[in-house]
């Protein structure tokens, strides 16, 4: 496993395509309605990207070894859904969850952030769904709460994993959080669970992302024939959220943050100096 530590040059870029990708969610937060189809919402994000940020979207024939090209420009994975769901022709309902997880490359370097979408609005959510993306919300933040120079990759799993199960949810082993910079994936992986003190320590000039799949029912999961498209095998409700972080001298920075970005948490201000 062999995990960069980032120029002050590279952070930089990093930093631009975090907010860029954060910039493609606040953009398209308004579309985000009943009777819209994601196969809509992708075309839409991708013309974003492409025409007014100037922009390549990374998904788009993104074939890690073993997939398929993902046909698409960006991911959006509803209710049962857990991640990777593939835009199509199907329209969102009032009450669906929905999450749309944006990559951006700028000047060849990743900007990768998802936030959860409840469609109709808030008051449209049922008790579970509104639950589930503030739980897994938490979750993110406290997970990025963890992050200092010193800290381990452990801490962050185990904060996460602590509060999720503690809700009665329950943590997807399946895919991880992700070093990222001038590759999409990139060393460390990050777990949603895991034990305090374990795994890599962190070190200033890290950057990673931070995504935890949260389920409302049983952590298991099934790929869809689509070959990209992962669910939940019991068929309960899933919702993620991600942040890309940098690990500073002295604890934390946001890369993926922007005007529309939702603030943190109440649960974690008492983290944050
Ligand atoms: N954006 C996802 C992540 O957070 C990866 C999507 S890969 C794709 O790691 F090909 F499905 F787009
Ligand atoms: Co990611
Ligand atoms: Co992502």
């Amino acid at each position: 496993m062999s995990v960069t530590i980032k120029t002050p040059e590279e952070i930089e870029k990093m930093r631009i395509a975090g907010r860029l990708g954060s910039e493609v969610l606040d953009y398209i937060t308004p579309f985000v309605k009943p009777g819209v189809t994601t196969g809509e919402l992708d075309k839409l994000c991708h013309d974003y990207m492409v025409d007014v940020q100037g922009c390549i979207p990374a998904p788009l024939n993104y074939a890690p070894p073993g997939y398929k090209p993902y046909p698409k420009s960006i991911c959006t994975s509803i209710n049962h859904q857990v991640c990777h769901g593939v835009p199509g022709e199907k329209a969102l309902k009032k009450g669906d969850i929905v999450n749309l997880d944006i990559t951006v490359i700028k000047n060849g370097y990743h900007g990768d952030t998802s936030r959860m979408f409840i469609v109709g609005g808030e008051a449209a959510g049922s008790i579970l769904a509104r639950r589930l993306c503030q739980i897994t919300f938490e979750c993110l933040w406290l997970g990025i709460a963890q992050v200092k120079p010193g800290a381990h990759l452990g801490d962050i799993g185990h904060a996460i994993q602590k509060h999720a199960e503690g809700h009665g949810f329950s943590v997807v082993r399946e895919f991880c959080g992700h070093g990222i910079g001038a590759k999409f994936h990139e060393d460390p992986q990050v777990l949603h669970y895991g034990k305090p003190g374990t795994g890599l320590e962190l070190k200033p000039g890290m950057i990673f992302t931070i995504e935890p799949m949260i389920n409302a029912g049983k952590a298991a999961i099934s790929e869809l024939p689509d070959g990209w498209t992962i669910v939940t095998r019991d068929r309960s409700l899933s919702a993620q959220w991600e942040h890309m972080i940098l690990v500073t001298e002295t604890g934390v920075d946001i890369l993926t943050l922007s005007e529309g970005a939702p603030r943190r948490p109440e649960l974690v201000a008492h983290l944050f100096p």
